[in-house]
């Protein structure tokens, strides 16, 4: 016992040595930056908790874009929310514009990924349509989500993203866009997405907070594991390129247990509520958000996380790894 003790204080005695006996390494090749634009607003927003993000003006997110271009970002993360939510048939000629414009502007040195989702688009803010008796009405939901993801697909969105975790979108998504000439337009599903505490901000930021109820109806079950696999290999079987579990950091347990059975990459979401608790705890002198920050980004990639999407990508550079 207390020769191995030695062996690991023998090891530690200098920064080289640590640094060679690290096994965790990331670039920033692996990072995906979300951005919020809101059809509604002119300048730039603040969003409580997520320090150096906003919610921006399309005019805005351009320039947001090149510098985060200048740090080293490449993929991000697009969030659209329109002036007006409707009920059903819902306006997407804002988010083909605005997708458009940015990929007008900076063509491949962007990888664009496009969250498709009904919640910032509703009036009631959930990520479906229901029937009159208040169930999820499926039929309906994945007709208007497959409608979106085409319209992004259309408008030159590199990933399509679906964030809504209904039964069976993938597979809908995919056959809409093989018919329509876009077979080779990826889908990363958010694959195992947990009904989470920790999506406050975004649900500010993107506002889609639910106006009433939660979305357990839809959202995995924290306390089941064998569900939260099952939804990742559904989705991989429905026809998903990539896989994405989230939340990031109550989340890690499951990346390679789903990397193992799908044999697809797997990324990790490093979700609003634990980026704004990190940011919020610097605020008051209990931490220091960049060494946090690649503190849990190497535990992602510990935990076999292939991509990473976080507020803090564009931090990522600066932060050094
Ligand atoms: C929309 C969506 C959510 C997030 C990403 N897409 C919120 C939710 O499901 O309520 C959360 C991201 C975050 O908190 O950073 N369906």
């Amino acid at each position: 016992m207390e020769k191995a003790e030695k062996k690991l204080h023998r090891l530690k005695s200098n920064q080289l040595l640590r640094d060679l006996c690290s096994e965790t390494s990331f670039s920033l090749s692996h990072f995906v930056q979300p951005i919020f634009i809101n059809e509604g607003i002119n300048d730039n927003e603040e969003i409580i908790g997520l320090k150096n993000n906003f919610v921006m003006s399309l005019d805005n997110s351009f320039k947001q874009i090149d510098d985060d271009l200048n740090n080293g970002v490449k993929n991000f993360l697009l969030f659209i929310s329109p002036k007006k939510k409707s009920v059903s048939s819902f306006n997407l000629d804002f988010h083909q514009r605005a997708i458009s414009s940015i990929k007008d502007r900076f063509m491949n040195d962007i990888n664009l990924w496009t969250d498709v989702c009904l919640c910032s688009l509703t009036d009631h803010g959930h990520c479906c349509l229901f029937n009159e008796d208040q169930s999820i009405d499926i039929d309906r939901t994945l007709k208007e989500i497959s409608k979106i993801a085409l319209s992004y697909a259309q408008a030159g969105s590199d990933i399509i993203a679906p964030s809504d975790m209904m039964d069976g979108r993938t597979l809908s998504i995919r056959k809409i866009l093989d018919k329509e000439e876009f077979s080779m337009k990826p889908i990363v599903s958010y694959s195992t997405k947990f009904s989470s505490n920790f999506y406050g901000p975004f649900r500010e930021a993107a506002s889609s907070a639910p106006s009433f109820g939660d979305r357990k109806q839809y959202q995995l079950d924290y306390r089941s594991e064998s569900e939260a696999i099952r939804a990742s290999l559904r989705c991989a079987e429905e026809g998903a390129d990539m896989l994405m579990v989230k939340p990031g950091m109550t989340s890690i347990d499951l990346i390679m247990k789903i990397r193992e059975k799908t044999n697809l990459m797997v990324g990790s979401y490093q979700v609003s509520g634990e980026y704004a608790g990190m940011c919020l705890s610097e605020e008051k002198g209990l931490l220091d958000l960049n060494e946090a920050l690649k503190e849990t980004w190497h535990v992602m990639r510990r935990a076999g996380a292939q991509y990473i999407i976080s507020y803090g990508a564009r931090l990522a550079k600066e932060i050094g790894f």
